[in-house]
């Protein structure tokens, strides 16, 4: 944990911005797997981890607005807790740690709630992603479990928003701890990507890695021969020479910060030449954003030039053709790069997606696109000092999207459907940095990952056994 002030400030921010009422701030239980006493590891709500530190089950957070009072919920652990998984720290001590005014058993939270609900007192709170949350608030709050979350406090959104979106020097050196994992993930998926090993005996070491540093992955490892789907977790494939391996995996930090990276690699170490060409473009399409990322531009901006870098190198190898800012412009290049440039990174991969995609990378200035590709971008609005945000193009062959566009003819005046028949079994190409918005610019954070083609091969020519 950090020192309770850190969490005392940042709920005394919260009393300030918002006003009246109070905020609640329920911490995550366990859940269980396949029956009640096999859980799923345990993983703490990330605004309660921001609010007031503490990575366990059972806890509720209170802020009474009114009177400046904050309360933590919770029970002390019972002779069979011990029994079972050891002893606890008390409710007491936790609560000093977060720098709380009071402590109560957990039951005290629903009869307060009750109370300030009778007399009309607002509760601001979350929307919550879990559906125990949402019945708990159901009956917490009276409001049926289906209308639970429309009724979340928008003011409670943006200001946890505005505040967990500009990291501290300390939250970035965590979160550039997890990069430091991350580089030992991939360096190590990267030398064992050789013909005649399974998927998934690298993604299971690279996993382990991340477990021997003594944290689970920050998300389930995307690592698949088949890259051109963008969320692949099969892991059952054999590698062979001719395939590219993608893998996009990160770690989590003791106090449950994320990183988020991805590397693709030619199966056996050595890029055929138009998988260099493709890996190129991707990389040139990074590269110019690192170089554009700085406080005031819109992240929008940014992913539409590294679309229009993509649209160019990939006319320049004769896959597209046209004028690269008028295809980008109609949204031709999707048909390659489907998703969006980056989102923000922190106590969770994708920043904050519970409190609503719109409410953390849009504002009233820059609002989300509808069109297909650029409606995938979570992150649109102006870059600030503090963000942490990600950089991950890609270019991607995806078959049933390529027959679907060619069968309609769509965009054939910018895509070269002739030529990409025999591009069909490419598969993807993705290269994903985590990157730091710095006063005059950005700082790629971590041990630097090998990302240009030298560097990869460099490091694939040292093998590890499986
Ligand atoms: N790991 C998912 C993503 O890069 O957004
Ligand atoms: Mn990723
Ligand atoms: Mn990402």
């Amino acid at each position: 944990m950090f020192k309770p002030d850190v969490y005392r400030k940042r709920r005394d921010k919260l009393v300030k911005d918002i006003g009246s009422g109070l905020v609640l701030l329920p911490g995550n239980e366990d859940s269980p797997m396949n029956y009640r006493a096999n859980t799923y590891h345990f993983r703490q709500d990330s605004s309660f981890l921001y609010f007031f530190g503490i990575d366990q089950q059972g806890l509720g957070g209170l802020i009474d607005l009114d009177n400046g009072t904050h309360m933590l919920f919770g029970d002390d652990a019972g002779i069979d807790d011990i029994i079972w998984m050891g002893e606890r720290p008390t409710i007491q001590s936790l609560g000093e740690k977060a720098g709380v005014d009071k402590c109560y058993p957990y039951n005290e939270l629903e009869k307060i709630l009750k109370k300030a609900i009778a007399s009309k007192r607002v509760v601001h709170y979350l929307p919550p992603y879990r559906e125990e949350r949402m019945l708990r608030l159901e009956s917490w709050l009276g409001i049926h479990h289906a209308e639970v979350a429309k009724n979340s406090s928008p003011r409670l959104i943006k200001a946890v928003v505005s505040q967990r979106s500009v990291k501290s020097d300390d939250e970035t050196a965590e979160i550039e701890k997890a990069v430091n994992i991350a580089y030992e993930m991939h360096t190590t998926a990267m030398r064992m990507a050789m013909p005649g090993i399974y998927e998934r005996q690298i993604a299971g070491r690279i996993e382990g890695i991340s477990l021997a540093h003594g944290n689970p992955v920050s998300f389930p490892v995307i690592l698949s021969i088949h890259g051109q789907t963008l969320h692949n977790h099969y892991h059952g494939n054999l590698l062979k020479k001719g395939y590219i391996m993608v893998t996009d995996a990160g770690s989590e930090t003791d106090m449950r910060y994320a990183s988020d990276i991805t590397r693709s690699v030619a199966v056996g170490g050595k890029f055929l030449p138009e998988q260099k060409d493709i890996y190129e473009i991707v990389l040139s399409a990074l590269q110019s954003s690192i170089d554009e990322i700085k406080p005031g531009v819109p992240y929008r901006d940014i992913h539409l030039k590294a679309s229009e870098i993509i649209a160019r190198g990939l006319k320049d190898i004769g896959l597209m053709k046209g004028d690269p800012e008028e295809a980008v412009s109609n949204g031709a290049h999707a048909l390659f790069f489907p998703h969006g440039l980056g989102h923000m990174l922190g106590l969770d991969a994708h920043d904050m997606e519970d409190l609503g995609e719109n409410n953390v990378g849009y504002d009233e200035e820059i609002k989300r696109s509808d069109q297909f590709g650029l409606a995938f971008l979570r992150l649109g609005r102006r870059l600030q000092q503090g963000f942490v945000i990600t950089s991950e193009p890609g270019i991607y062959f995806i078959p049933a999207l390529i027959d679907k566009w060619h069968s309609e003819a769509k965009f054939k005046d910018f895509i070269n459907y002739d030529k990409l028949q025999s591009w069909k079994n490419f598969g993807g190409v993705r290269i994903e940095d985590d990157i730091l918005v710095t006063a005059d610019g950005c700082r790629v954070l971590g041990k630097p990952i090998p990302k240009t083609v030298a560097e990869i091969e460099h490091t694939m020519s040292s093998p590890v056994s499986s």
